[in-house]
């Protein structure tokens, strides 16, 4: 990376394709191998807050949100304070820059072996689920990488929350942080400004797999893949994101058996009922985008 060249890495929430963030031929190369049609920006990755200070402006809230849950899947939004650290390009051009310290350990040590932060999108290509293994990131965008880093398949299964703290707190992206953790810390969420065009994990058909896909489905039809749901049982040969019900369970398992289900080229995937609560914002999020249903 040092080089200029891109890297597989894992963390807790889904494979990145990494690079140097203050070097903006490495960061056009990651934004090429992802097909990305626009140049959106780009989470800069740090070990720890110390190192996410320097290169942002944090005040009393986001120390707060920092010391809550990093290392780990929470991205702020921020003032930019080293536009150099993390380039234009990396941040779109714009003043603001995304920050996050993952807790993946083989990613920890990356991050402080390198040093500098890590530009890290999910390692998919532009458009496609995000990957939650080493095989799937590198079937996605591995013959951009120069190294990959193989750290088992990914805990949480679903990207970081992210959170801007430019005015009042807003909530850019569900996760796996979910939104009641985060109001105890800083108060009550504002939604996001509609603004696509700057968070494509905004945009309906993200994270999208090839097969149409079918929500609140209570039982496949003919020709689907059926992705069940605790107590909505699968049909045979189908997947269960978790037979207990557990939303945890079934957030890690989601893009790995979306892409499983999609590898059979069945003519829609189904998708049983997920609950809204906790975690279920997160999921429903990703599944609805899946679906095209969200602008
Ligand atoms: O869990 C994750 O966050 C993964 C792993 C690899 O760390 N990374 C990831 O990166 O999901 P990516 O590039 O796929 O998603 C970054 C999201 C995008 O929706 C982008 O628009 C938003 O963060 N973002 C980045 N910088 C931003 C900024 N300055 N203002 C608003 N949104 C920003
Ligand atoms: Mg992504």
């Amino acid at each position: 990376m040092r080089a200029g060249r891109l890297a597989i890495l894992p963390t807790e929430t889904v494979y990145g394709l990494g690079a140097d963030a203050a070097n903006p031929a490495a960061v056009a190369a990651v934004f090429a191998a992802k097909g990305r049609p626009q140049f959106n920006p780009l989470i800069a990755h740090v070990a720890g807050l110390a190192e996410a200070e320097a290169i942002a402006a944090f005040d009393h809230r986001a120390r707060a949100l920092a010391a809550a849950f990093w290392p780990g899947p929470l991205t702020l939004v921020l003032p930019v304070r080293d536009g150099d650290a993390v380039c234009d390009l990396a941040r779109a051009g714009l003043d603001t820059v995304a920050v996050r310290a993952p807790s993946h350990p083989m990613a920890q040590a990356l991050l402080r072996a390198f040093g500098g932060p890590v530009v890290a999108p999910s390692a998919n290509r532009s458009g496609r689920p995000s990957p939650t293994t080493h095989a799937d990131a590198m079937s996605e965008t591995g013959a951009a990488a120069a190294a990959s880093l193989d750290g088992g398949p990914c805990r949480v299964g679903l990207e970081s929350t992210v959170v801007a703290l430019l005015d009042v707190p807003r909530l850019l992206r569900p996760g796996s942080v979910t939104r009641a953790q985060l109001e105890a810390v800083v108060g009550p969420l504002a939604e996001a400004q509609a603004d696509a065009g700057r968070s494509p994990g905004r945009l309906a058909r993200h994270y999208a797999p090839d097969a149409p896909v079918r929500l609140e489905a209570r039982a496949p039809r003919a020709g689907e893949a059926y992705l069940a749901f605790g107590s909505y049982p699968p049909a045979e040969g189908a997947w269960n994101l978790s037979p207990a019900g557990d939303l945890a369970e079934a957030a890690a398992n989601l893009f790995a058996m979306l892409r499983a289900a999609d590898a059979t080229s069945p003519a829609g995937i189904a998708v049983a009922p997920v609950p809204e609560d906790g975690l279920g914002e997160a999921i429903n999020d990703r599944l609805r985008r899946a679906a095209g249903y969200v602008g």
